[in-house]
């Protein structure tokens, strides 16, 4: 029974001390941002990631690359937290220290509804980097408009600055999260397909360390076998029963 896991787990959040929680899109679905691997709604369902998230992709067509990420920053100027990313802010605001939030989205959600010190292992959709490593001419305030911006002097381009497949994670970053997942007492999954690592690997190091975990997702994860308890629904319909003060 359901209802019956929901209170075990609950039980589970007001024993632990310490409180991991690992996000994905679908975390941000509710508000409307899209999945990725969602079949029909999922960006990789419209899109072939090789094309829109390597940096093979982005040399070939720029241009496409760039205007991507330009309609998805839009997208988020017209969208808002749900009641999923204010759960997790409010929880952390109540208890101070108890609980490490680790996101794989880069849509800033979880910091406009109030959480701190989010550790965004993918990166973040609103920075710009420079393509290649950047020559003492190139300087992000000087790049020119363009499609992407580029430097008019040595042509290097600008591109967003998320972690794209086949590239390193940030390692401070990163290290921080596989701390929490080693320390924490219980791990909440919500809202990822887990099938990206090495940011899926997070709740199998917890779960390996001895944290409970559990997963918060409408449909079956590739992380549901390494879960203690698996809730069935949306995270803004379940992280707050299961966070609230
Ligand atoms: N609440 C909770 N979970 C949901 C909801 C919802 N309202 N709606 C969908 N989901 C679940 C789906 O069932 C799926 O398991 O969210 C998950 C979304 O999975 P993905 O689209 O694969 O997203 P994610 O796991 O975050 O992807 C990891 O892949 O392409 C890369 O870099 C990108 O960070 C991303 C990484």
């Amino acid at each position: 029974m359901q209802e019956d896991r929901l209170d075990t787990v609950r039980g589970w959040v007001q024993e632990a001390r310490h409180i991991a929680v690992l996000t994905g899109a679908g975390v941000s679905a509710e508000s409307g941002v899209p999945t990725f691997r969602d079949a029909q709604t999922g960006y990789w369902a419209q899109f072939r990631a090789e094309d829109m998230a390597t940096e093979e992709g982005f040399r070939a067509h720029p241009e496409r690359v760039w205007n991507w990420y330009q309609h998805r920053r839009q997208l988020m100027e017209g969208v808002a937290p749900n009641a999923g990313h204010l759960a997790l802010a409010a929880f952390q605001a109540a208890h101070p220290g108890r609980l490490t939030l680790i996101t794989q989205n880069v849509d800033g959600l979880h910091q406009r509804a109030g959480s701190t010190g989010v550790l965004c292992v993918h990166g973040d959709l609103f920075a710009n980097r420079w393509l290649d490593t950047p020559r003492n001419c190139c300087h992000i305030d000087d790049a020119v408009a363009g499609s992407p911006p580029h430097c008019d002097r040595c042509g290097n381009r600008l591109r967003p600055g998320v972690v794209w497949f086949g590239e390193m994670l940030p390692l401070a970053v990163f290290e921080a999260a596989e701390r929490a997942a080693q320390d924490c007492e219980l791990m909440l999954v919500a809202g990822t397909a887990g099938a990206v690592y090495p940011a899926a690997g997070l709740a199998r190091q917890a779960r390996a360390a001895g944290a409970r975990v559990v997963v918060v997702n409408p449909a079956p994860s590739e992380l549901d076998d390494a879960a203690d308890a698996v809730l069935r629904g949306t995270s803004a319909t379940l992280l707050p029963q299961l966070l609230q003060a």
